[in-house]
């Protein structure tokens, strides 16, 4: 059966990335390859990961293209010319339009660190999300990946981890705890299960 072609989209850090990386290697991902990590920044430490790894990269700037048109244009023209069947958006600080959201309908996926549809949607991003639910008390997040559509966080749920909140939690504390008990566990999995679905359509 023929992988899944997979493109990782970043912007900083990338130990969601890496998380998909080592999975690959650990052979927890037979359905697909990681075929390209697509930047919006040059300055992503997620590029020294996919270099490291020996993935082939590439950085798009919206600031160099001048406008989300044009920055969406080089995405897709990239995406054809490596083959891309699915798209992972893994920590990608940029919101995609409906135009470009549309082109790959159940085929570009999302992890969001919070159980959708808590804290979630505009706004909730990075340590805010943690912040929120800090604030509001809750015993229990978690983080979910889902399918991407033009509403921020909006698509079909696929999978999600619960994570306990524990007493004298700050945002930075909770942040790590969600990432190690659930962003790095489920993103994986949730790749394998759609590049899975994808192949055997293919
Ligand atoms: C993660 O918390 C992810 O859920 C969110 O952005 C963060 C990215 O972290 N969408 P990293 O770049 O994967 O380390």
């Amino acid at each position: 059966m023929k992988k899944t072609r997979i493109a990782v989209f970043v912007s900083g850090g990338g130990t969601n990335l890496q998380a998909l990386i080592d999975a690959e290697k650990r052979g927890e991902i037979p359905s697909g390859e990681i075929a390209l990590v697509l930047s919006n920044s040059p300055s992503a430490y997620a590029l020294e990961r996919a270099k490291t790894a020996g993935i082939k990269s590439a950085v798009v700037s919206k600031k160099e293209l001048g406008s989300q048109e044009a920055f969406e244009e080089k995405v897709v023209e990239i995406l054809a010319e490596e083959k891309i069947d699915l798209i992972v958006l893994a920590g990608f600080m940029s919101i995609l339009t409906k135009s470009f959201t549309d082109r790959f309908p159940e085929r570009m996926i999302n992890i969001h660190p919070s159980l959708i549809p808590s804290f979630c949607g505009k706004g909730y991003w990075g340590l805010h999300v943690h912040e929120a639910a800090l604030e509001k008390g809750v015993k229990v997040t978690g983080a979910t990946v889902h399918f991407v559509n033009e509403i921020p966080d909006g698509g079909k749920i696929i999978m999600q981890k619960a994570v306990d909140v524990q007493e004298g939690d700050t945002p930075e504390i909770l942040q790590r705890r969600v990432m190690e008990e659930a962003e790095w566990i489920i993103l994986p999995k949730a790749t394998e299960k759609v590049a899975k679905e994808m192949s055997e359509k293919a």
